[in-house]
């Protein structure tokens, strides 16, 4: 380690020194012939296990409807591991101990037999931990959480807490509902048999590092918490841009859209982890206090403002990196005569005392020029005198960017003199990059997120009153678009950055999107100053 290592070691605060250890136990994972599986949580758990992070004895158990052993189950995983794993090539003597801990459950969900047959499965594992600590993964459909939630606990698997030694635990994927009231009435659901501290529901935004770092960012710095404020902040951009489109998912998204598949969870969560008020400590509970405190300062759309602050579109045929691809409605399983928004951009206000009167506005698409996250705070500009003066608008705004993904980061944005003999001022950036300064390793959301729900930390998940908030938030929108059919400043061609209406919803303040660039942006700005 050479000198410059070391002093960051040793400058380095271990927050999880104290943190509760992972018991032994067993992850019954619903739906387990699905993609989710495959693709993002065997990885995962693999990725825990080479990392021996996974307990000291623990059992993976998939439950799906499809007949089969657990040898094909293993060979099915092992192939979808070599095409998703983000570390290749894929250690075969860790897959093999890993595997062995894998086993298949056939059975159909909604019927008691199957249930039995888990049972057993259970009771044949060696230890009493493996047979009652008990983590369910319902990857499953939402309208399937309530039951699997009561048969299991008819099958007396699972226990409210309080009332056994071990712990039972129910991690449940989005969507959580379709609007506040189907939301409200799946947790009522699930109240009845799991106690509220016992649910898990699942933002995999909240598992991505660049995420988890904004309250570090935010409360462990001195200097930009002083500026994160209606003094300082002219206003912020939050952008989820994705260049795919909805591919094989028509069906889902055709119940869902960008508002419901995206906003009413991604975009609100960061929001609140980006506006909250600094919490009371680093506990689930104050986090997850503040968040939600947050989501119900956002001013309520009042009747009529939805046309006017919230823009949705749609993507029609267009060209993405050189490729021609086809509208939304012209998709797998999209109706040719959909209304279903792939574009939402809205501007809302958070009525507090930090960000009165200060602008939000948010976005997100599919088939937009790129794919990527990030959150711009743009400053205030100065008086206009001195550089102000001569330059006018031509003089740029400091800027903070957070570039949650990809080519993760934090850019300031600030004026400097252009070196020579003449007066020049331009933008120019300092900037950190996880890369350059941690090294390429990134876990997988689902990484952290399965730790933490086996460790059962419920920070990095969505509590109640947040989950039906954010839909509180969304319902107005969804009910102002019901039935009102998609006109064509409300269209894009794949490949813009959405509709122009949703350049008209910042220009009618005087702002302009800042869009995402790929890597280092390009100095265009060169302004001279004076004559
Ligand atoms: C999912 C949405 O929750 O998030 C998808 O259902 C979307 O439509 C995805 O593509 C985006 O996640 P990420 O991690 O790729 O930004």
């Amino acid at each position: 380690m050479d000198e410059s290592n070391q002093l960051d070691e040793l400058m380095t605060c271990r927050l999880d020194t104290g943190r509760r250890v992972v018991e032994p136990c067993s992850i019954v994972i619903f739906g387990a012939s699905g993609d989710l599986t495959s693709r993002k949580l065997i990885p995962a758990l693999y990725h825990l296990y080479r990392d021996k992070q996974m307990p000291p004895q623990f059992r993976v158990v998939g439950f799906a409807r499809r007949e089969k052993d657990d040898a094909s189950w293993h060979g099915e995983l092992r192939q979808a591991l070599e095409q998703f794993s983000r570390t290749k090539p894929i250690d075969a003597t860790v897959w093999d101990e890993f595997s062995s801990r894998l086993s298949y459950c056939q059975g159909d969900l909604t019927g008691p037999a199957a249930y039995g047959k888990l049972e057993q499965l259970l009771a044949s594992f060696g230890s009493a931990p493996l047979r009652s600590n008990l983590l369910f993964y319902l990857a499953t459909l939402p309208s399937q959480f309530g039951e699997v939630a009561g048969r299991l606990h008819h099958a007396g698997l699972l226990h409210r807490e309080g009332q056994s030694e071990s712990w039972q635990r129910i991690v449940v994927e989005k969507p959580f509902g379709h609007d506040l009231a189907s939301a409200q009435a799946l947790n009522t659901e699930l109240a009845r048999f799991a106690h509220e501290r016992q649910i898990f529901r699942i933002d995999h935004y909240l598992g991505k590092e660049t995420v988890q770092n904004i309250l570090m960012f935010r409360f462990s710095n001195s200097i930009f918490e002083r500026l994160w404020n209606r003094e300082s902040v002219d206003h912020l951009q939050l952008t989820v841009s994705e260049k795919a489109g909805v591919g094989q998912r028509g069906s889902y998204y055709e119940e869902s859209g960008a508002l419901r598949d995206m906003v009413q969870n991604h975009l609100l969560q960061v929001l609140s982890l980006v506006a909250m008020e600094p919490p009371v400590s680093l506990e689930a509970e104050a986090i997850r206090d503040e968040k939600v405190k947050l989501l119900r300062s956002i001013r309520p759309w009042r009747a009529g403002e939805v046309g006017r602050q919230i823009v949705r579109g749609q993507y029609s045929a267009g060209t993405v990196d050189g490729q021609s691809c086809p509208g939304y409605r012209q998709e797998p399983r999209v109706k040719p005569e959909s209304n279903v928004e792939t574009y939402v951009a809205l501007k809302l206000f958070i009525d507090n005392w930090r960000w009165a009167g200060v602008p939000f506005f948010l976005r997100t698409g599919k088939r937009l020029p790129l794919s990527a996250s990030e959150v711009r705070v743009q400053f205030r500009p100065t008086p206009n005198v001195l550089f102000a003066a001569h330059c006018g608008p031509k003089l740029d705004l400091n800027a903070l960017t957070l570039r949650l993904q990809p080519n993760e980061g934090i850019s300031l944005r600030f004026n400097g003199k252009v070196p020579g003999t003449s007066s020049q001022v331009r933008p120019v950036r300092m900037h950190f990059s996880y890369d350059a300064t941690f090294g390429a390793y990134t876990p997988e959301a689902y990484e952290r997120l399965l730790l933490e729900a086996m460790s059962g930390d419920a920070t990095l998940f969505i509590r109640r009153d947040e989950v039906e908030t954010a839909w509180s938030i969304a319902d107005p929108i969804q009910t102002a678009w019901d039935g009102r059919p998609l006109t064509n400043r409300e269209c894009y061609a794949a490949g813009a950055w959405g509709p122009v209406a949703a350049e008209d919803l910042l220009a009618l303040s005087g702002h302009a999107w800042r869009n995402p660039q790929l890597g280092e942006p390009p100095f265009v700005f060169r302004h001279a100053v004076g004559p």
